[in-house]
């Protein structure tokens, strides 16, 4: 078991990876890449040296994956990586209310960080481990390694959003150190600074 940097030929197993532990294992989806499009592929594409996975004999099992500077980060991303998936999925490419729908929609209408949020902890992060690496200790791996090369880069704090039923992530990162900043009936805003005693 082994923790690295994100090499090139790891995407489309990060994509995978985004889809088996995302909302109902993925078996909703009739589009495999949708996830991925937007919660991996920005990060490998703007953001490759703050990407670290975790790999066993059986492949690379799980990833950490941050932006240093949320605000900078949509802004890159609103010119160079959603126009491309606006062509790819326009508005009606599913049925309205499939779950395959609802993730496009966030192709059109990308989440804004709040003003607030970024003020103080302006990075942001997402973590996947599939289940055979989870409960091992490398979620706490994975996180050190971006924390300290967040830190490395200058970005002070980190935030991340995650969903409100997902307690065994909020217990997570709870125990890791994040506070939750905000909390809506859909899911929490929880931070933390990057420095690592
Ligand atoms: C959430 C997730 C990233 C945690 O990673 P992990 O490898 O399972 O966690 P670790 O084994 O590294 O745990 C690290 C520490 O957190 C603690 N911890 C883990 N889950 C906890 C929980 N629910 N409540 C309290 N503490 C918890 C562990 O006991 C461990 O403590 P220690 O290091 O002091 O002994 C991982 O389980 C995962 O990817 N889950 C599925 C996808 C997901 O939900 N991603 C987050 C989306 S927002």
């Amino acid at each position: 078991m082994e923790v690295r940097p994100y090499r090139s030929g790891d995407d489309d197993t990060l994509y995978e990876i985004c889809l088996k532990t995302g909302p109902g294992g993925g078996a909703a989806f009739t589009d495999p890449r949708i996830l991925g499009e937007i919660y991996v592929g920005p990060y490998l594409a703007f953001e490759p040296d703050l990407a670290f996975v975790v790999e066993d004999d059986d492949g690379v099992a799980g990833y950490v994956l941050g932006a240093r500077d949320t605000r900078g980060f949509e802004k890159l991303c609103e010119a160079r990586w959603w126009p491309r998936l606006r062509e790819r999925y326009p508005v009606g490419s599913f049925p309205d209310d499939t779950i395959d729908a609802r993730f496009a929609r966030l192709i059109h209408r990308p989440p804004v960080a709040r003003d607030d949020v970024v003020a103080e902890y302006p990075a942001h992060l997402h973590i996947d481990l599939l289940p055979r690496t989870q409960g091992r200790g490398f979620g706490r791996i994975l996180m050190r390694r971006l924390l300290a090369a967040l830190h490395d880069v200058g970005a002070t704090g980190v935030h991340l959003g995650v969903g409100a039923t997902n307690t065994n992530a909020i217990g997570f990162y709870r125990h890791l150190g994040f506070t939750v900043l905000h909390e809506n009936p859909s899911g929490l805003t929880m931070a933390r600074p990057t420095f690592l005693p």
